[in-house]
């Protein structure tokens, strides 16, 4: 596995393997790895000749008071499970060779990123956007994988490539779950004890969903009240949205008629946890 840590060797990288012929996997990270993201590089290893793989974490998507400096790293455990995955290249650039002191650019979605966590995190879509803007124009990917556990994310990159008409395929891969439930996160290692068995309220909540729809429930304020009810049974979780949305437009939604997002976050003291499911009409 090559290791690269400079924009300019990435693109000279990408540039010389689309040469040969190969077409580019590429699966964007903010590192720590998990299965899910594992699970992200073998449907890339599927589609593509080569996997990229990047490990960085993205200031400029993180708000003030949220996260960043607490957002687990550890570089050589990340680069062996690469290793073990089968990436052939792992790009970790640093900071200040991806972004130029007066960077003055940047790409935002206009319209999928205003709700959900877009709401909570207003400038969050505008620093992914951005940066997966430059992956791409980086490590010139012919298929890139991202996981459906951000659900918001994926369509925000998909309007993105649509709009900007990048020449890049997006695939999503299924949220990996622990055996319990949870959705695996990079996160997930900076929940207390107590914490983390709350943390299944998120799951709760989307089981909830489920089957409220599946008796024939379609009034989706009925269906949010159910899953607030499961998240506020745990005393240390705090509702940052539940939302039921339209799976295309993400916008609220008063009945499950159609393929319906169900969404939501929740915090736990500052890790803050996201999940998601889709409704579909006929089940
Ligand atoms: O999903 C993530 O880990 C990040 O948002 C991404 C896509 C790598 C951009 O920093």
């Amino acid at each position: 596995m090559k290791i690269i840590s400079t924009p300019l060797e990435m693109q000279h990288a990408a540039l010389a393997m689309k040469r040969g012929g190969r077409r580019i996997g590429f699966v964007p990270t903010m590192g720590f790895l998990h299965e899910g993201h594992l699970s992200l590089v073998k449907i890339a290893r599927h589609h593509a000749d080569v996997v990229v793989l990047s490990l960085f974490v993205n200031p400029t998507q993180f708000g003030p008071g949220e996260d960043l400096g607490r957002y687990p790293r550890d570089f050589e455990r990340d680069r062996k499970l690469s290793e073990a995955a089968g990436v052939d290249v792992l790009f970790a650039p640093e900071t200040a060779a991806m972004y130029a002191k007066d960077a003055s650019v940047a790409v935002v979605e206009e319209n999928l990123s205003r709700g959900l966590c877009g709401a909570s995190r207003p400038t969050h879509f505008r620093g992914v956007v951005t940066v997966v803007s430059k992956l791409f124009n980086l490590c010139l990917p012919d298929v890139a994988v991202f996981g459906e556990k951000d659900a918001q994310q994926i369509r925000v990159i998909r309007r993105l490539v649509r709009d900007l008409n990048f020449p890049v395929e997006i695939i999503s891969g299924p949220t990996i779950r622990e055996p319990d439930g949870l959705a695996m996160s990079s996160r997930n290692v900076n929940l207390s004890p107590a914490e983390r068995k709350q943390a299944l309220c998120l799951r709760r909540a989307l089981d909830r969903a489920e089957v409220l729809q599946r008796s024939g429930e379609r009034d989706a304020a009925r269906i949010r009240a159910s899953m607030v009810e499961a998240v506020a049974m745990e005393p240390l979780a705090t509702i940052d949205y539940i939302e039921i949305v339209d799976d295309e437009t993400l916008e609220p939604v008063a009945r499950t008629d159609r393929p319906t997002l169900v969404a939501l976050a929740v915090k736990f003291s500052k890790t803050r946890l996201i999940d998601n499911a889709v409704l579909k009409p006929g089940t």
